[in-house]
């Protein structure tokens, strides 16, 4: 197929007037840094869910399932603080942890526990958390949820309007490139609002199953290719082409 729109044969990329040219640089540049600091930002705030540099599977599962197995307390009763009691008592905390830290358990047994052993660091004051009383040491015990329904709710609805927003003018600048047939432009056009949808997609079901993880690196790097391909060709025709037909 051949892009035979009459439109195009007067007010492609290349031909249009300086005005317009200058518009539309300034909204790809501007379009361009704001889609890297997306990049950077989603390194800084996910990028390090799982402790490490860089953004991995785990990041996205720890950022929006979390980590229902480990809480904190149990994390430490096997790490840095297994050698503060015998294996017996740590496995009494362990469980407890695991059972949500209910506060009748705690009065009949664990209170007793952690006072004998814990306590001796953990008085009041301290900076690693005074456990002589049930609070503090309860919310050591509780596990992670990921990302809340909320706060994907919110999240979801401005990143479908604000990069449905974007994508339309992106797309509305390329449809008036040269030189590509009107069957790959539809399909480049239309790419990253399909790869918005499916990254949107993936957070709801990585909350319900780490299983979809990979779908939003899918998701975030197929809408990144598609803008990168309609940004730098706008630009390439806009301010090379004319060039090069002059030379
Ligand atoms: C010898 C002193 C000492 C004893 C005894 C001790 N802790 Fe700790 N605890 C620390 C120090 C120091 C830290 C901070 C460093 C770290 O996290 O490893 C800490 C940190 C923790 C943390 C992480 C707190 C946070 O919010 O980051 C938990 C949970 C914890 N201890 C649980 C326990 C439990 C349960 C016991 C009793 C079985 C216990 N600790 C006994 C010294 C102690």
């Amino acid at each position: 197929m051949k892009d035979t729109n009459y439109i195009l044969d007067r007010v492609s990329l290349p031909k249009l007037p300086l005005s317009f040219k200058i518009l539309f640089t300034g909204y790809i540049i501007s379009v361009g840094f704001g889609l890297l600091m997306a990049g950077v930002q989603i390194m800084m705030t996910h990028g390090m869910a799982d402790g490490k540099v860089g953004l991995s599977l785990d990041d996205i599962v720890y950022s929006y399932y979390g980590n229902k197995e480990g809480t904190k307390l149990e994390a430490k009763l096997n790490g840095s603080m297994k050698m503060n009691a015998p294996d017996a008592e740590r496995l009494e905390l362990i469980k407890w942890a695991r059972a949500g830290a209910p506060k009748d358990q705690y009065d009949a047994k664990i209170k007793a526990i952690v006072d004998k052993y814990c306590t001796i660091c953990h008085v009041p004051g301290a900076p690693m958390g005074d456990f002589t009383k049930y609070e503090n040491i309860k919310a050591t015990a509780e596990s992670d949820h990921g990302a809340s329904f909320a706060s994907l709710t919110r999240v979801s609805h401005i990143h479908l309007f604000g990069i449905g927003f974007i994508f339309f003018f992106v797309g509305a600048i390329f449809t008036l490139a040269e030189g590509i047939g009107c069957f790959w432009k539809a399909v480049i056009v239309l790419t990253p609002f399909f790869f918005l949808i499916i990254d949107i997609l993936s957070w709801w079901l990585t909350k319900l199953s780490p299983a979809f993880a990979w779908l939003t690196i899918i998701g975030g790097i197929g809408y990144s290719v598609a803008a990168a391909i309609m940004l730098f060709t706008s630009l390439w025709q806009m301010w090379i082409t004319p060039l090069r037909r002059k030379s």
